[in-house]
């Protein structure tokens, strides 16, 4: 989770016996990330535990972007790569995709998909394991009319999968979401929400606490608003289909979500909106404030370690209520 999962959050989830990402986000400063690699190492004890999740049309978009990616796999190992929009990345100058990369320095590699399509394509390349993200997903993902949900994605994607394991995310925030996707045939599951509301996440404060107010899915929407405003203003524009992300409703998506894009863009283009939207940037009714449908179960902010395994007992408890039925 770009701009939240750091090294503290990253090792009480791997400490706790998940595997915990570090975002890399957009991959612009190896500095940054380094810093944070660097608290995982200490916090965790578990360096070979290393996983670093990467954002694919930004991370990899220069030559000099590929050095730095091939830097981080040889000095770090780490223990598993993640990638997203897209999870294929070629090198244009004729190198190894960001998968043999990885590869060849003895990392694992996760592809987040949003349609079989992509699975199909990410299990061509061998890629290591499968991250099934559904339309209930917080933060960014496939536009709500190209992408599925997500049990009927990683139940799909589970039968057609050979060998290579099926993670699901999008909506799992209690152990009996976990159950459901271990019943479709999914060897783990992805979660980013649940872990924003917690201690260790380095998310902003204010809009943290907006995921542990009365919520439920009803207050959650996929929405393209703030990257059609994000895109106006930033060096880095999210490409079509993943200019999408799961947010919790607030006055932009109020305003947008439901009126064509081109309302938008006029009001863009012959109006003061992105005047006001900069200006308001930070607030929380103008922030993308990243939310999954499952935030509606997410009641308190909480340290990592405690979360995971009460999501574990929880899980545990479920699958024992299944059986009595
Ligand atoms: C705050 C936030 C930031 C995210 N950033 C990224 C990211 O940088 N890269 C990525 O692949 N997915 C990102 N995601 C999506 C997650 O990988 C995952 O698909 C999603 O959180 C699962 O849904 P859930 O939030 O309902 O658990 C982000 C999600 C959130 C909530």
């Amino acid at each position: 989770m770009a701009g939240v999962s750091g090294g503290l959050l990253a090792a009480e989830v791997t400490r706790a016996g998940g595997l915990g990402f570090i975002a890399a986000g957009h991959f612009q400063d190896i500095t940054k990330l380094e810093a944070q690699i660097k608290l995982y190492i200490e916090a965790s004890g578990k360096p070979t535990d290393l996983a670093i999740g990467f954002i694919g049309f930004s991370s990899l978009a220069t030559q000099s972007q590929w050095e730095n990616y091939d830097y981080i796999l040889r000095t770090y190992r780490p223990k598993a790569v993640q990638f997203f929009a897209p999870s294929i990345v070629t090198n244009d100058s004729g190198g190894p995709s960001n998968v043999e990369l990885a590869h060849s320095y003895g990392s694992k590699v996760l592809a987040q998909v949003g349609t079989l399509k992509d699975a199909r394509e990410a299990m061509r390349h061998g890629v290591d394991a499968i991250i099934c993200q559904g339309r209930e997903a917080g933060g960014h993902g496939l536009r709500r009319e190209a992408g599925n949900s997500t049990l009927a994605l990683a139940s799909q994607a589970a039968q057609i999968s050979e060998s290579t394991p099926i993670v699901a995310a999008g909506g799992i925030t209690k152990g009996k979401h976990i159950a459901s996707a271990l019943a479709v045939g999914c060897q783990a599951v992805s979660i980013g929400t649940r872990f924003w509301a917690c201690e260790e996440s380095i998310g902003d404060e204010t809009l943290q606490k907006e995921l542990i107010k009365e919520n439920s899915c009803d207050d959650v929407v996929r929405t393209t608003a703030f990257d059609e405003l994000n895109n106006e203003i930033s060096s880095i524009k999210w490409p079509k289909p993943y200019d999408s992300s799961g947010v919790l409703r607030n006055k932009i998506t109020d305003d947008w979500d439901e009126r064509p894009s081109s309302d938008l863009q006029h009001a863009i283009n012959h109006s003061d909106l992105l005047e006001q939207y900069k200006a308001e940037r930070g607030q929380t009714t103008s922030t993308a404030i990243y939310a999954g449908e499952g935030v509606g179960e997410v009641h308190s902010i909480e340290g990592a370690y405690a979360t995971l395994l009460r999501l574990e007992q929880e899980t545990m408890q479920a699958i024992e209520r299944l059986k009595s039925l």
